[in-house]
């Protein structure tokens, strides 16, 4: 009934008012572009900070892909030492660029003289190179082909050493280190379900790092959001390169100078935004899953997990929820708003969190107030005729929020403060953001919304009152409430409006099929997402900014969320992201597959992202969201997610359930990850810190801490947790073996303190049960540790601390611990603190303000020394491993993180 009365009015009306497409698709032949002239450069004026030019077409016009512009501007900027910027665009200064808003650009006040990069610069045909100063490397070189600078396509490409190391360009699931011949990156973000490999997903972030051993590390960041394939190839006629192919924007590069690789991170932090610091509980371990279909089935997993004895820390909510899958609405049978809040003030008393989900498409339906104030707000994306445009999501037919719109934070912030009213709402500690590539369920320009189903509308009654009581909630915690489903369904459409939208950037493109063709799997630009002809509230173009929509949403939630509580630092988790994501919010790596191949591709995923797009706090759906997790790789899962930032089983509608409590295996793999990571929180969240504050990544590929080994380049599934533990998961199925690479170094076992002599080869390790995880210690470190793990991280912070010194081979080692409240942004006190060993001295020295609030503990108990045994005063000589002698030397505390102390062995 309710499908049928909306298919009359959608006859009646121009529902898309799209035009059908008038271009032929055209296959992208790079010959074409032979013709191409190029260009000169003129007027070049020189400064000692920077370089300009005027650029001129210096032929006819090839027009290969679209019209080529006469006239372009050069600027390079010395910025820094260690950074070089070098922007070509037009001379109109028409075509699109990336808003300041949605990246901040950087000062600039470097000198050419001091600068480590150097720029160079061919006039005619113009092209330039970038060279390392000290050792004269060229890192760029556009020689390798002509610049071709049209309407709707940009291509400039660099020659490159033959077999380089390059990484970055995510988002993706192909090799850490990117293959080097016949290799495409595609950026468009899209809908990804199973994480296809060699082409785009949800993120865009076109910087790369391209590692060269001893000569040293640099990165390339392209600020341009359009579609664009990036070409690596090899071949006989052109030697090998990387070629950016955009459909629009300005070439605006930034040339990091490294030279060791984590200094690229740095560098690149100082572009894009230094990450956000996260909340101290966002560490402690997640549940959620996609259909978890009543308050009273949430309340179980978390009574489940607490009967089971394993920590939980955030509890969450998937779109189950929702009442007919709108956003800011709960189910009245199945979430009924009083049981909600029964379930979140239990959380709460139980110091455990609560997190729910929102997707950007707002359900198109006039009895739906947050609809019909965004659209009296002027809030939502216009079609041609003004009328609020119209996609399918999980709610059905839904406008999307223009995130660019005067109104739209104000009106997203009073729907926050309605729903999630502490008071009188559902009082959430973080939120998830969906869908916001933006995936749209319509699949072409030619589909018709109301021909799309959203999300399966739940038809199972809430289960009956079981009378059995949840652990550690109330007596009579049991779903209630009852509605009429069918009248909410059977509401008339909101009357459509009329007005214009206005354009910024070069008009008169074609939005939808230009002739170049970017490879998205999910096929042509508007297919599945915001059709790409619409303009936002600023005149700019769903073209040029569609790469960051998902990214604004984010953002937006994000002052949103600070709106709601002030002080305290918001947990946002978006699925869409673009470069500089991670200065306000963080990622999971969306809809992986329930297989051994995705818990190696989270390894990847994670060293990319962490190290190279600035976004820490990220992970992926432990043990697998797509299809049914299998009890084996699940119990490795466990284990291989608490030693990856962002710590969230989850899993899809259809797949089994699997929390950690559903398999003893897994069960005692869980507890014991979660034991782990709970002892060592305050060390990642010290990592955490100072990745926040000089972008130094929180997780370190193992070259970043051994560039000089080639043997490390290609390692995509070791990481450093921190730049203190070197992990090493069994990554095969059914496998109990494990080959772990140890550079020459020393290194030693986390788990039995065992001393290994790194030897810069392979080392096999066998007998690897389903709760182990090997995990080694890197000479010339020290550790922070709890003594203890707990049931949640507020309880853990009452726990004394453990340190662990781990001598390198010189027989020194340093760390440091950064404590603070764990929550809030404004910090009234803060300790920083630098720990030392010199071979006969521990010292442990910095600042000390932070005391603790009530019940925290700052005291140290004891201080660990490895591989001391034989030698060391009072060793105890422990005899472990294989016939390693790795005694241990335990210095009894206490000792208080108020002051400086010292000892001497
Ligand atoms: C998307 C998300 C997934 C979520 C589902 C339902 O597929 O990626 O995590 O469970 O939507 O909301």
């Amino acid at each position: 009934m309710w499908l049928s009365s909306l298919l009359v009015l959608v006859a009646s009306s121009t529902v898309l008012a799209i035009p059908a497409p008038t271009i032929t698709r055209r296959q992208n032949s790079s010959s074409d572009l032979g013709s191409c002239p190029g260009y000169a450069a003129s007027n070049v004026v020189k400064t000692d900070s920077s370089l300009t030019a005027d650029l001129t077409l210096a032929g006819s016009a090839c027009n290969v892909y679209s019209d080529d512009l006469q006239d372009l501007k050069l600027l390079v900027e010395y910025q820094s030492d260690q950074r070089l910027h070098v922007k070509v665009y037009d001379a109109g200064l028409n075509v699109f660029q990336v808003q300041e808003s949605i990246i901040p650009r950087p000062k600039s006040g470097g000198s050419s003289s001091s600068a480590a990069l150097q720029f160079d610069l061919v006039e005619k045909p113009f092209s330039f190179t970038v060279k390392r100063k000290e050792n004269g490397e060229v890192l760029f070189d556009t020689s390798a082909a002509q610049l071709v600078f049209e309407t709707q396509y940009v291509r400039l490409r660099t020659k490159l050493p033959d077999n380089p190391n390059l990484y970055g360009l995510g988002e993706h699931s192909d090799s850490f280190r990117l293959t080097t011949q016949n290799y495409q990156r595609v950026l468009w973000n899209t809908e990804s379900p199973n994480l296809p490999k060699n082409t785009n997903l949800y993120g865009t972030h076109p910087v790369y790092f391209d590692h060269r051993g001893d000569k040293g590390t640099h990165g390339v960041f392209l600020l341009n959001s359009n579609g664009m394939n990036v070409n690596i190839n090899n071949t006989a006629e052109d030697g090998q390169y990387l070629e950016y192919n955009t459909v629009g924007g300005i070439i605006d590069l930034y040339f990091l100078a490294g030279k060791q690789p984590a200094d690229v991170s740095s560098q690149y932090a100082e572009v894009v935004g230094h990450s956000a610091m996260f909340p101290y509980w966002t560490f402690g371990f997640h549940q959620c899953k996609y259909g978890y279909w009543d308050v009273n089935m949430v309340a179980e997993v978390v009574g489940n997990y607490s009967t089971a004895g394993i920590p939980l820390e955030v509890m969450w909510t998937d779109i189950d929820y929702m009442d007919l899958r709108q956003d800011f609405t709960e189910d009245p049978e199945r979430f009924d708003l009083h049981k909600m809040r029964e379930l979140v003030d239990t959380l709460h008393s139980r110091d455990q969190r609560y997190v729910l989900i929102l997707d950007p498409g707002i359900h198109y339906i006039t009895n739906y107030t947050t609809y019909t104030s965004g659209h009296e707000q002027g809030v939502f994306l216009k079609a041609a005729d003004g009328s609020d445009w119209l996609g399918s999501q999980w709610a059905g037919v839904v406008a999307w929020p223009d995130w660019f719109a005067q109104n739209t934070q104000q009106w997203w912030s009073d729907q926050f403060s309605t729903f999630y009213n502490a008071d009188t709402g559902i009082d959430i500690d973080g939120i998830w953001v969906d869908m916001n590539e933006a995936s749209n369920f319509c699949d072409s320009t030619t589909c018709n919304p109301y021909n799309k189903g959203g999300a399966p509308i739940p038809t199972h009654p809430p289960r009956p009152n079981t009378g059995r009581p949840i652990p550690g909630f109330p007596a009579d915690f049991q779903p209630s409430g009852t509605r009429d489903v069918e009248a909410r369904r059977a509401e008339p459409l909101y009357p459509r409006q009329s007005g214009t939208g206005s354009s910024k950037g070069l008009p008169n493109r074609e939005w939808f099929f230009p002739k170049y063709h970017i490879n998205s799997h999910n096929g042509d630009l508007p297919d599945f997402t915001i059709f790409t002809n619409l303009s936002n509230a600023d005149g700019t173009m769903q073209y040029d900014t569609h790469n960051f929509y998902g990214h604004m949403m984010a953002h937006t939630t994000q002052a949103t969320m600070l709106t709601r509580r002030p002080e305290l630092r918001p947990f946002v988790l978006t699925r869409s992201t673009f470069a500089g994501s991670g200065r306000k919010v963080t990622h999971w790596f969306g809809d992986n597959a329930s297989d051994w191949e995705h818990y190696r591709v989270s390894i990847r995923q994670m060293l990319a992202f962490v190290s190279m797009h600035q976004m820490p706090m990220v992970g992926s759906d432990v043990c697998g969201f797509n299809g049914d997790a299998d009890e084996f790789m699940c119990a490795r899962w466990a284990l291989l997610g608490a030693f990856q930032p962002f710590y969230r089983n989850h899993a899809e509608l259809s797949s089994r359930q699997q929390e950690f409590y559903q398999w003893p295996r897994v069960a005692e793999a869980g507890k014991k990850a979660i034991d782990t990571r709970y002892k060592l929180m305050d060390y990642a969240y010290t990592a955490l810190y100072y990745q926040t504050t000089d972008g130094t990544p929180m997780i370190n590929p193992v070259f970043f801490l051994y560039p000089n080994d080639e043997n490390t380049f290609g390692i995509q599934e070791q990481w450093f947790y921190g730049d203190a533990l070197l992990v090493s998961p069994v990554t095969t199925d059914y496998s109990d073996t494990v080959t772990i690479y140890f550079p020459e170094d020393t290194f030693y076992d986390y788990w039995t303190y065992e001393k290994v002599v790194g030897q810069g080869q392979n080392v096999t390790r066998s007998g690897v049960q389903y709760n182990e995880i090997p995990v080694h210690i890197r000479g010339g470190t020290i550790i922070p540790q709890r003594a203890n793990s707990a049931n949640t991280t507020k309880l853990l912070r009452q726990q004394d601390f453990v340190i662990l010194v781990a001598p390198g081979s010189d027989g020194n080692a340093k760390g440091r611990l950064y404590l603070d409240d764990g929550e809030s942004i404004e910090q009234p006190a803060i300790s920083e603190i630098a720990f030392a060993w010199d071979g006969k001295t521990f010292s442990c020295t910095g600042s000390f303000a932070y005391g603790g609030a009530q019940g925290e503990s700052i005291t140290v108990d004891k201080v660990i020394f490895l591989g001391l045994g034989s030698s060391g005063a009072g060793g105890n000589g422990t005899q472990t491993g294989n016939g390693t002698q790795a005694g241990t030397v335990e210095k009894q505390g206490p000792w208080k993180l108020d002051g400086e102390f010292s000892f001497t062995l």
